[in-house]
């Protein structure tokens, strides 16, 4: 029997059950059908709709302009894909901050439109009220920590974060904060492999890492990315599976050449 034919629907209770025994917890972004069917297939455990599918797909400079419209297209375009992974969609910039009742009917939209398992925010003391709120509708919520890109006008640069004490504080506090609030997971990315070790030890939610080493319950990277199909990043977290640029350019470029050369299509490819 292969690996996958056992694999049961991934819950919420089933990461924390795979923190619980030192099982590791595999996660990568999709934003379309038959990129999270692929993902699914090859048995990863949550799939991300993340908000850098404004990045990615809509090629914004930041994860700003992305709307909740926009999410919910990409996450129910994934959710159609999916058989087992749990599927998490981004709740976009603005959607959320500042206001918990219009933050509830974000959350709310996501989950109605698009059947996905859960939300994410980026966030800690500052979106409490939201992170409630939204709970207290039984939709679970992920939370994200460290590095925010939603708040890139804030600290102008996406360099390591959490490097100096105050910050490391703040950020353990928060991961404190979400945890009672009754998160069921937290992102941390791109912050010292020390504090994020620390963190995921004095929590007993799992703790999902970005640039942010190894002693975390799981990582987490854009698809994309690991992919290198998107070759203008190179952070040094970064590690590419394969050159798929390069693959996808080459095939496409033969494609090219035989429509030109008239080698395309011949008579076994015509009616
Ligand atoms: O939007 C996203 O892809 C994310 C990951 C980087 C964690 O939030």
């Amino acid at each position: 029997m292969s690996v996958h034919a056992e694999r049961r629907k991934v819950t919420t209770h089933r990461l924390s059950e795979m923190k619980l025994r030192g099982e590791k917890i595999s996660m990568l972004t999709a934003y379309d059908f038959s990129m999270a069917k692929i993902v699914d297939q090859a048995g990863v455990d949550v799939i991300l709709v993340g908000d850098s599918a404004s990045n990615v797909m809509a090629g914004h400079e930041t994860t700003l302009p992305i709307t909740l419209d926009n999410m919910i297209y990409h996450g129910s375009s994934v959710v159609r894909a999916v058989e087992t992974a749990l599927v998490v969609v981004d709740l976009p910039f603005g959607s959320y901050q500042g206001n918990s009742k219009e933050a509830l009917s974000s959350a709310v939209r996501i989950m109605k439109e698009t059947h996905a398992d859960a939300v994410k925010l980026e966030g800690g003391k500052e979106v409490i009220d939201s992170v409630h709120r939204i709970l207290s509708a039984g939709i679970p919520v992920m939370g994200h920590l460290g590095l925010m890109p939603q708040s890139i006008h804030k600290f102008g640069t996406y360099v390591v974060r959490a490097k100096e004490k105050d910050e490391a504080e703040k950020l353990i506090s928060d991961a404190k904060l979400l945890e009672e609030a009754g998160c069921f997971a937290i992102v941390l990315e791109k912050i010292p492999s020390k504090l994020a070790g620390q963190v995921a030890a004095e929590l007993s939610i799992p703790i999902i890492g970005i640039g942010a080493g190894n002693k975390v319950d799981g990582q987490v990277l854009v698809v994309h990315d690991m992919l290198g199909i998107n070759q203008e990043f190179s952070p040094r977290f970064l590690r590419r599976y394969h050159n798929l640029y390069s693959e996808m350019k080459g095939a496409i470029e033969n494609y090219v050449h035989d429509v030109k050369s008239m080698d395309f299509p011949n008579e076994r490819e015509m009616y």
